[in-house]
């Protein structure tokens, strides 16, 4: 018998593992049952002490669910949130929300349709880093912020030839819907959530289709399909006047290994957030003046942390207290609204009004 208040599923055993890693933080739940199709559902659920599910369907048939994280395929998220719902489970999603805004939208209408607690695993918004310059905007000390860069930039690091990140229907995009919507995330939420008012993006796919794949930062080529862009750049119009650059790459010829940040202008100081090849060390910079003129920087200690941790104790925290669903699913569909607007404004090679 258990004593837990929160019996969970976790469909997908990837990043799905970092999910029961969180999970297994709260003292209040128990991993009833993790569902996929390949041998990491095993070797994960043995840690745990959970059931085995090949079919998510018959995982979402058990009763003593209560709630899932849905950790499958972009293409999948739609469907398996929707069945969740209906299923009477509280979801938790990985990003992307969705592919595009019209699953986004129908899955934030099923929840309130369920009474249900939907929330988007942006838990790089979470970090302890990101909260340290969240505080200091908050605090007023960098003023008005009215330009910010937000960036995610690998040089050799395109997921498998072969693999359903490559497959546009599986996917909905590349880097920009895999990496760049943590980083339009991290910006929006740091800015305070204006609304993006016109976007204008370049999508281009010169490694992927010759093949040209890689790990660790080697290239190697590989036979297979290429589907999706491996460079994004957009420059998104924001309510009140800021502008903001957001940049994601799988594979280029420049000085970035595996490196994200954003760089924040403000009329009072500024900030960088800035991490390179997953150093979680000296990650943040301020930037102000005193009063007689001498420009400061600030590298504050921050200890690292947050992540997955974070989102997982607020959805457990939402569900069981009450309490804010953070990382809400609406901002998962905000963000794959101006992603989605992105790509238009690519194929059409003009700018887009949202
Ligand atoms: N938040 C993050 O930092 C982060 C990191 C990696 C991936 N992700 C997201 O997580 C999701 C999964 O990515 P991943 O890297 O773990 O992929 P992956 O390919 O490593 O794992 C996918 C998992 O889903 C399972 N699966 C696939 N189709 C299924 C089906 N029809 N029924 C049941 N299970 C099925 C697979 O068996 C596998 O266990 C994606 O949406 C991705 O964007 C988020």
């Amino acid at each position: 018998m258990t004593t837990a208040q929160l019996r969970v599923g976790i469909i997908g055993a990837g990043i799905g593992k970092s999910h029961a890693e969180g999970y297994a933080k709260q003292s209040r739940v128990q991993i009833a049952a993790i569902a996929g199709l390949d041998d990491r559902v095993k070797t994960l659920a043995s840690t745990y002490g959970a059931r085995t599910y090949g079919d998510y369907t018959e995982l979402l048939a058990q009763p003593d669910i209560d709630a899932v994280s849905v950790c499958v395929p972009n293409g999948l998220h739609h469907e398996v949130t929707l069945a969740a719902l209906k299923a009477g489970k509280h979801v938790l999603v990985e990003k992307p929300l969705a592919r595009t805004p019209a699953e986004g939208q129908e899955m934030l209408d099923a929840a309130k349709a369920a009474g249900k607690i939907l929330m988007i695993s942006f838990n790089h918004r979470q970090r302890s880093d990101v909260q340290y310059i969240k505080q200091q905007i908050d605090s007023g000390r960098l003023g008005r912020i009215y330009y910010a860069k937000s960036y995610w930039m690998r040089r050799a690091g395109i997921p498998g030839i072969n693999s359903w990140f490559v497959n546009k229907n599986m996917a909905g995009g590349g880097p920009l819907i895999d990496l760049g919507v943590h980083m339009l995330d991290i910006a929006m939420y740091l800015l305070n959530e204006p609304k993006p008012l016109a976007v204008s993006a370049g999508t281009f796919a010169e490694f992927g289709p010759r093949g040209q794949k890689g790990s660790g930062g080697i290239r190697q080529t590989v036979e297979g399909t290429y589907e999706v862009e491996d460079l994004a750049t957009a420059m998104i119009r924001l309510e009140g006047g800021a502008m903001l650059h957001l940049e994601a790459s799988w594979a280029t010829h420049g000085p970035n290994g595996d490196d994200f940040g954003v760089i924040l202008y403000g009329t009072e100081g500024g900030a960088e957030l800035k991490v390179v090849n997953y150093n979680n060390i000296n990650t943040v910079r301020i930037f102000y003046d005193e009063k007689d003129g001498t420009q400061v920087d600030l590298t504050p200690k921050i200890i690292p942390g947050g992540g997955h941790a974070d989102v997982i104790k607020n959805f457990v925290a939402a569900i069981l207290d009450n309490a804010p669903a953070i990382p809400s699913a609406d901002d998962g569909l905000r963000r794959t609204q101006v992603i989605d607007a992105c790509y238009r404004s690519s194929i059409d090679g003009a700018e887009i009004r949202l």
